[in-house]
């Protein structure tokens, strides 16, 4: 049976125009300054091209999602200041690394959310009470489905963190998927947050890396965080020019991506024994909760077994299905039908 693999929009893989792309660019040793930059001038180019479409000064290439938001947070922090985070954010449940005492020792002060918004009012006590260094927010939310902050949203809490001095920083990972789903430019979603950590390698299907977008100060602090942090690559354009490629050649497809995910989960919402919160169905990930006797990774397990349908584990009450580049409409037809035969006899 073939393989619906619905894991994760991680597992997309370089077209090959834009390994033709990655050949050609003009690479040298990035670590080695020459003014504000490295010597690598695909490097350059993207960081350019990226800062610019942000509508930020300057940005910076780093290896990894866990890497841009770990430079970012100990660009804005150092040990022991405290940050707004929830729960269930990403920086903060799955990476861990700013805010863990063998990490960087951040401290979390968590405030409650909902589809990724913060409780207002639990903000503004949280900002007011503590002395706060730095405000996170995710967009898109993954941990709720994949949910979006509309810029009405983004400026509430900007204007929240900014009345107390305190800078915003926004994982951006699927950002384009936001601005999607919002019929919206980056530049105008991020506006006025002080720094974004987006990737590449996620629907935009490049191999690796993320870019930050700041003040050409952050930038140049964030350089430093980013060298102590092992994350200043030699050739590093050949990288960097995949990311160039992606934005420019596949971030405008990432609406079909959003597209798909709906109608799968308008098509499974309704199978026995699952629920989707419709609401929260916004981009390219679909949150199932279960409620039947298989629960988490046996649910798991079993639905590739049986029907090669491949999603990931959430919690035991939940998992979730990630659209991207490689899944057609044939597949979500296909994945359709496969889960809702599956849930029948479990
Ligand atoms: C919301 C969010 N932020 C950050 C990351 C980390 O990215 P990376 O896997 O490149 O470290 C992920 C990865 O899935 C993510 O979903």
């Amino acid at each position: 049976m073939r393989i619906i693999d619905l894991r994760s929009d991680t597992v997309t893989l370089p077209t090959s125009e834009m390994l033709q792309y990655m050949i050609q660019a003009d690479v040298g040793d990035d670590g080695r300054a020459r003014g504000a930059k490295g010597e690598d001038n695909a490097a350059a180019a993207a960081e350019k091209m990226t800062a610019e479409l942000f509508g930020k000064e300057d940005s910076l290439f780093v290896p990894s999602g866990t890497m841009g938001n770990s430079v970012c947070i100990m660009t804005h922090c150092k040990r022991g200041d405290k940050a707004v985070t929830c729960a269930n954010m990403h920086m903060y449940k799955a990476e861990k690394t700013a805010f863990t005492e063998e990490g960087f020792g951040v401290k979390a002060v968590l405030v409650p959310q909902k589809k990724g918004f913060y409780d207002m009012e639990a903000l503004k006590k949280a900002v007011k009470e503590n002395d706060i260094s730095l405000v996170c927010i995710e967009n898109t939310y993954n941990f709720e489905g994949g949910t979006v902050l509309t810029r009405e949203q983004i400026e509430e809490i900007l204007a929240i963190s900014h009345a107390e001095e305190i800078p915003v920083h926004m994982d951006g990972a699927r950002i384009f998927n936001a601005a999607a789903a919002l019929d919206m430019e980056v530049d105008r979603l991020c506006e006025g947050v002080d720094s974004v950590q987006f990737c590449v390698s996620k629907g935009l299907s490049a191999p690796i890396g993320s870019f930050i977008v700041g003040s050409t100060e952050f930038i140049r602090k964030a350089r430093t965080v980013r060298k102590q942090m092992g994350g200043q690559l030699r050739q590093v354009g050949l990288l960097a020019a995949a990311g160039q490629y992606a934005i420019e050649h596949l971030s405008k497809r990432i609406a079909n991506d959003n597209r798909r995910a709906r109608q799968l989960a308008e098509g499974i919402c309704d199978a026995k024994d699952i629920s989707v919160d419709m609401d929260t169905v916004q981009t390219n990930i679909v949150k199932v909760d279960l409620h039947g006797r298989l629960r988490g990774r046996d649910w798991l397990k079993a639905l590739e077994e049986e029907q090669g349908i491949r999603a990931h584990y959430i919690t035991d009450d939940a998992v979730r299905f990630v659209t991207y580049r490689g899944i057609k409409d044939e597949d979500i037809t296909e994945a359709v039908n496969r889960i809702r035969s599956f849930c029948d006899v479990h």
